[in-house]
């Protein structure tokens, strides 16, 4: 009886001690606060952005610095050389509509050196593919049940574990070409690992060698999938013009941020990248900043900490990273059951960015209401649904996401 109850308390114990998303987190909406979000079209100086050249010249930038000083964090200047190997090639892929390919970029510097592994399938018989990249959690095998696919280094799953996230039969039949990369290649997920990441060569060793704005893990994954585009723009059969760079969480917040700072991408799509990716801080809704620094503090440069405590007082919110975007095809997609990302908030965050569109006489979201479940709702170059299920990445998500760039890729030109 006695042991029943020493069990009883000590299971109580654990559970209490045991931090939960559910235990912390708001999840009513009538509790989320009031807020002010600050005006992608004010400058820093007051002034109001009305047209395209200042909104090019003078508030972009802005924004852009902001997001780098204070969130994201930039990566030190370094002098990389990168060469590519092909390490395997065939075009027997997918039971022959498919050329797979893998290629393997070296970087190096100051005798440091770092590899990723990159898995390329391009639809036969496309003379210029447009292409996803999308960084992977699990490494390349795990995207596939396609044999031939090397493992990558540092994965530690079975093939084909996270293939249902991969829709490869879709994405090739509808002639686009798919690029991934396991994100550990670039950046361990973990902290205090910067041995185990890009940053020697950027002479970064350890958390003493970091600035207040220096980037960490995201700015890393990010300037991986820059590195994949670079490899891609040598291609002759890959469409220069339509390039789409798409991530799922925390990954969907590394799209996001590579989008806003790499111009050459075409598209960006954020697949349930939820707090400090899509959805907007300052609502007190699912994850909060505060948690997303004290869980993950390598993600995000150290000055973004200073804002766990007063989110307010931070000089931008999630609505500017989707403006920079702007007026390239953004989407951003949601999950019914992933309220930890905070659907509604991801919304209104795009909807507050549309703004921006509308200098570039694109429509906006403004006064669309939140769009029912599996309805998605598209307006000029911003896109958004919300499907039922849980965090993850389905075939539907895929689906919308092709739809969507042939419906602004192709429809004005046709192929
Ligand atoms: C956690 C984290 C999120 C992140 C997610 C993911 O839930 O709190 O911010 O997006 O992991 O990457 O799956």
């Amino acid at each position: 009886m006695r042991n029943n109850l020493v069990i009883f308390l000590w299971a109580a114990f654990i559970l209490m001690s045991v931090p939960t998303h559910s235990q912390e987190a708001n999840y009513d909406e009538s509790k989320v606060g009031t807020y002010i979000l600050p005006d992608a079209l004010t400058t820093n100086d007051g002034k109001k952005v009305t047209n395209q050249q200042q909104w090019e010249k003078t508030r972009r930038p802005e924004i852009l610095k902001l997001f780098q000083d204070n969130e994201y964090g930039i990566l030190p200047e370094a002098k990389i050389q990168t060469s590519y190997r092909v390490v395997e090639e065939s075009e027997g892929a997918f039971g022959g509509k498919a050329i797979r390919r893998q290629v393997e970029i070296t970087f190096n510097n100051d005798g440091k050196t770092r590899q990723m592994l990159v898995l390329l399938y391009m639809p036969k018989g496309v003379k210029k593919c447009p292409v996803f990249v999308s960084p992977n959690f699990q490494g390349n095998a795990t995207t596939t049940t396609d044999p031939a696919v090397i493992e990558s280094p540092f994965s530690t799953h079975e093939r084909a574990h996270q293939a249902s996230r991969w829709s490869y039969n879709r994405i090739i039949d509808s002639g686009y070409a798919v690029a991934t990369f396991h994100y550990y290649d670039i950046y361990f997920d973990k902290d205090n690992m910067l041995s185990e990441t890009i940053y020697p060569l950027f002479g970064i060793n350890s958390n003493a060698d970091l600035q207040d704005n220096t980037g960490k893990a995201i700015a890393a994954w990010a300037w991986g999938c820059s590195r994949v585009l670079d490899y891609l723009l040598t291609l002759r059969n890959i469409d220069k013009q339509r390039t789409i760079v798409m991530g799922h969480s925390r990954l969907g917040k590394a799209a996001l941020w590579c989008g806003a700072m790499d111009q050459r991408f075409s598209m960006v799509i954020s697949n349930n990248s939820g707090c400090s990716g899509a959805a907007l801080s300052r609502r007190n809704y699912g994850e909060t900043v505060s948690r997303i620094n004290n869980v993950f503090p390598w993600w995000f440069c150290n000055k973004y900490q200073s804002y766990n405590r007063d989110v307010s007082s931070l000089p931008i919110d999630q609505h500017e990273l989707l403006a920079l975007i702007a007026p390239r095809p953004v989407y951003v997609a949601s999950a019914q059951e992933d309220q930890w990302a905070d659907p509604y908030g991801e919304f209104l965050s795009l909807q507050e960015a549309s703004k921006v569109y509308a200098l570039y006489g694109l429509e906006t979201l403004e006064g669309c209401a939140y769009p029912a479940v599996n309805e998605p709702l598209w307006k000029g170059n911003c896109g958004y649904h919300i499907r039922t299920g849980i965090h993850d990445v389905t075939d539907y998500d895929w689906q919308c996401y092709i739809k969507f760039a042939e419906k602004i890729f192709f429809s004005a030109y046709g192929r």
